[in-house]
């Protein structure tokens, strides 16, 4: 039986497989069971933000596997004690609990301000959530997600929390109350299309947080970690948070989360509050210390910020050509075109072409290549989608 038909028996149905194969990744390319080569310009949706098969995260998986795969949390091990230090180091945290996946940070986090909240008084339990946003698919994380779509179906879901619109002010202004304990916000809504927080919007978040104790959880479960051509997307603002999230790339592949907290939240949860079995694990632990090693290098973040700049410039001129193209909009590597109802033939046609496209919100090619994609695989990409475009 094919892998495909295997997939088809004995899988639940939850997942829009694409027609194709994949036999191994190397850099910034896909290789299927044929041989074609695929230039991956989602890299695993964001996880895969050095490529694919680099050797930093082969060797540190080689060196942790000799030692030992798994222990449980009743011990300590270097690499997840030495990827909080990083972590800590480069943000305005002082503690992380590890996970093994970005839904579950935001679990994590919606139970700690839960918590901090009825500290302060027995009725400060609302959380404040975005239209649109996406923070995961288990019952905290789809109840914090602002988008009916994935909810209804599964109702009823953790209650008090509150959906505004984004970047609306007067709307955040009618919710805020000392009854509220966090606000969850992405800096740019990856899943609903490359959607930015406007600054007054984040100023005004940052007013009445300060003004009601209300702790602002980022989630920059896709945003984080150079992606938007900062370590963390809250860098582009004025607003530091309280809580921060991270997995996808964090991993470099494994399943990893995160969660971070401020120094005020770091004895909100107490043993046997929170927990995991297999969160943090050592090998995961392991590479995400060479992720975080490389992406916090001076000459990667350059990189970064050339590339992007580069790539949103050929990007621009295409649109002139093309008015298919209605707006480009996003940070660093992490950019959505509006493309309308062509989304998927786009995509369909740049696949038979060998490119790797993903599209989100039906009308938006979401691209989130590896950052350390080379400037000559980014002109590949650009004539590919110019010559796609040309058909359409
Ligand atoms: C912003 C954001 N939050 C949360 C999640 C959920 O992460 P995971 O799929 O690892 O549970 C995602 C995944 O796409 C995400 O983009």
């Amino acid at each position: 039986m094919s892998n495909f038909n295997l997939d088809q028996k004995y899988i639940l149905n939850t997942y829009k497989r694409l027609p194709i194969e994949i036999k191994k990744g190397r850099g910034s390319y896909l290789y299927d069971i044929h041989n074609k080569k695929y230039l991956d310009m989602y890299a695993g949706i964001a996880v895969s933000s050095l490529g694919h098969h680099h050797p930093k995260i082969i060797k540190a998986i080689k060196k942790q596997s000799k030692d030992h795969l798994h222990l449980s949390n009743y011990f300590v091990f270097k690499s997840s004690s030495l990827l909080a230090q990083k972590l800590v180091e480069h943000s305005f945290a002082s503690k992380v609990f590890f996970t093994n996946s970005g839904t579950e940070a935001i679990e994590a986090a919606l139970k700690l301000v839960r918590k901090y909240g009825k500290s302060i008084n027995a009725s400060k339990t609302k959380v404040i959530a975005l239209d649109e946003a996406f923070h995961g698919r288990t019952y905290g994380g789809l109840s914090l997600t602002g988008q009916p779509k994935y909810q209804e179906a599964f109702k009823p879901l953790v209650p008090d929390i509150i959906h505004i619109e984004r970047n609306n002010i007067k709307a955040l202004e009618q919710v805020v109350s000392s009854d509220v304990c966090a606000i969850f916000i992405e800096m740019i809504q990856g899943e609903s299309g490359i959607q930015s927080l406007s600054d007054e919007f984040i100023e005004a978040i940052s007013k009445y947080s300060i003004k009601h104790e209300i702790l602002v959880v980022a989630d920059e479960i896709q945003t984080g970690l150079l992606r938007t051509g900062k370590l963390f997307a809250y860098e582009h603002t004025n607003l530091t948070p309280d809580l921060l999230t991270l997995a996808k790339s964090l991993g470099g592949g494994l399943p990893l989360g995160a969660l971070l907290v401020s120094k005020k939240l770091e004895n909100v949860l107490k043993p046997g509050d929170h927990g995991t079995t297999f969160g943090g694990n050592p090998l995961s632990c392991a590479t995400g210390l060479a992720v975080i090693n490389e992406l916090t290098k001076p000459e990667m973040i350059l990189d970064v910020y050339k590339k992007s700049g580069y790539l949103f410039e050929q990007l621009k001129s295409i649109k002139n050509k093309y008015p298919i193209i209605s707006e480009i909009r996003g940070s660093g590597l992490m950019i959505g075109i509006e493309v309308g109802d062509k989304a998927l033939e786009i995509q369909q046609k740049a696949l038979e072409l060998g490119v790797l496209l993903n599209v989100t919100n039906q009308t938006v090619i979401r691209l989130l290549p590896p950052l350390n994609i080379q400037r000559k695989e980014l002109d590949e990409f650009i004539n590919i989608f110019e010559n796609v475009l040309k058909t359409i």
